[in-house]
């Protein structure tokens, strides 16, 4: 996770991670495990089931899902070589492998829909920037069924929109777009073809190259000079066939009923070759600086030719991912991130050598109590150890001294009002309890 601290500059001695690689500090654990259980007790709501596949896959199951053309593919792949040749990829991304593992475990034996989910690491080598980084990790859900159904792909936003409505993250508007099918698409992929073959010349050169292979990536072309093209290019939704107009209107009409906030974005296409029909992205706006930019925390689709494509039955899918880092960044920016006190928990203050030698054993009576305890066993000084226990905030000090371990009792300090007793070992988880509420 980018740590908000100044980097110290590189020296040739110095020790640094790899570069768009970053630690997970203790301090931003917690922040990173409860978007995580947040979305495992969403989607485990939702009927969907962990899997965890590898974290390498063979390079080919990327370029034939992905896509040979996909920015992922051409340019971000993190590739290893074993010692006998073959070659293997660090995943950039979950849905081949999820698709992989379906084909291979005969998934589609079980009762459909097909529901999983994944959370983990993925690679790609990009250009470090905000939101933007080397090993970064996802939320991602799929769904694979034997209909197209469109409740699914509305059931699937519904989820993405959830997961972040759940932390917070009021102002998401969903994105979304309908690349059409094998039957629709090549009339949509001619007309642009045709439309940018008069423009080619003033085209920036990864449009000039991907115009005869990836028209529809022109429209996902950030660059300076391809954006007046862009505007006056035919869109997808005039290009549908019957049944997919049919499909994006019920898509639609879900998210109508279910009153979450869409836009029709007729350029979105989504940079990965597998879609087909419904593409959408969850965008925010957050401001560098002055500046307001767009930032999408996640994005998804339906690919019902992904399975069939790579030797399975024919499969119709929907799935999302959301960036985990992008949405702590947004959460960062909002001072949505709860400070990490430890809550409710005692604090165990030990003077001697017979109460540190017994310490551990009152730290398991606790833990057996289900009650917190932090403790800071290698300072001897009382002051030193209350003045811990003041600056993490626990409500109680246990004050364990050579008295008291003789007597088997704890002299209870309450840190706010300064109030002590003496309370029997034996009875202390009890009064602990009553105490903490
Ligand atoms: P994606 O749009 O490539 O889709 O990635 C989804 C999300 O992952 C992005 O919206 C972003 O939040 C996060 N993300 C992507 N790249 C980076 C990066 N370099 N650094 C930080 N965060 C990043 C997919 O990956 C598809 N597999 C989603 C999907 C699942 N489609 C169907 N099923």
């Amino acid at each position: 996770m980018p740590n908000n601290k100044k980097e110290k500059p590189a020296g040739p001695n110095r020790l640094q991670s790899v570069k768009g690689m970053h630690d997970v500090l203790p301090e931003q654990v917690a922040i990173f495990e409860k978007i995580c259980k947040n979305a495992k007790d969403l989607l485990d709501f939702y009927n969907f089931q962990r899997i965890t596949t590898p974290i390498v896959e063979r390079l080919d199951l990327y370029a034939r899902t992905t896509g040979e053309t996909s920015d992922i593919v051409e340019k971000q792949m993190f590739t290893l070589k074993t010692r006998s040749s073959e070659t293997f990829a660090l995943r950039p991304e979950f849905t081949p492998g999820i698709a992989r593992s379906y084909i291979q475990n005969n998934m589609d034996q079980l009762s459909p829909p097909v529901k999983l989910f994944s959370i983990g690491p993925l690679f790609r080598y990009e250009q470090p920037q905000a939101g933007r980084l080397r090993q970064f990790n996802q939320i991602n859900a799929e769904i694979f069924s034997v209909e197209n159904d469109p409740i699914y792909d509305a059931q699937i936003i519904l989820a993405g929109y959830q997961i972040l409505n759940d932390l917070k993250i009021k102002d998401i508007i969903i994105s979304i777009n309908s690349i059409g099918c094998k039957n629709c698409r090549p009339n949509y992929r001619k007309a642009l073809i045709n439309y940018y073959k008069s423009r080619e010349k003033q085209l920036c050169e990864d449009c000039k190259r991907r115009l005869p292979t990836n028209p529809l990536r022109l429209l996902d072309c950030k660059s300076e000079q391809c954006q007046p093209f862009k505007e006056r290019a035919p869109i997808t939704v005039e290009y549908l066939c019957g049944p997919c107009k049919k499909h994006f209107k019920e898509v639609l009409d879900y998210l109508d009923h279910l009153k979450l906030p869409y836009m029709l974005n007729n350029f979105l296409v989504r940079g990965l070759d597998y879609y087909s029909k419904t593409v959408f992205e969850f965008i925010t706006e957050t401001s560098e600086t002055e500046k307001k930019i767009s930032f999408a925390l996640g994005g998804g689709g339906r690919y019902d030719y992904l399975v069939d494509e790579l030797g399975g039955k024919p499969t119709p899918a929907v799935g999302l991912a959301l960036g985990i880092e992008r949405i702590i960044e947004v959460l960062r920016h909002r001072n949505l991130i709860p400070t990490n006190r430890p809550k409710g928990k005692v604090f165990l203050v030990h003077i001697g050598e017979l109460a540190k030698k017994q310490s551990l054993c009152l730290v398991e009576l606790l833990r057996m109590a289900h009650i917190g305890v932090i403790e800071s066993l290698g300072k001897e000084s009382l002051a030193a150890q209350l003045r811990v226990a003041d600056r993490v905030g626990s409500p109680l000090a246990l004050i364990y001294g050579q008295k008291e371990a003789h007597e088997d009792s704890v002299l209870v300090r309450d840190m706010k009002t300064g109030a002590q007793e003496t309370i029997p070992i034996a009875k202390l988880p009890e009064m602990i309890k009553k105490r903490l509420g």
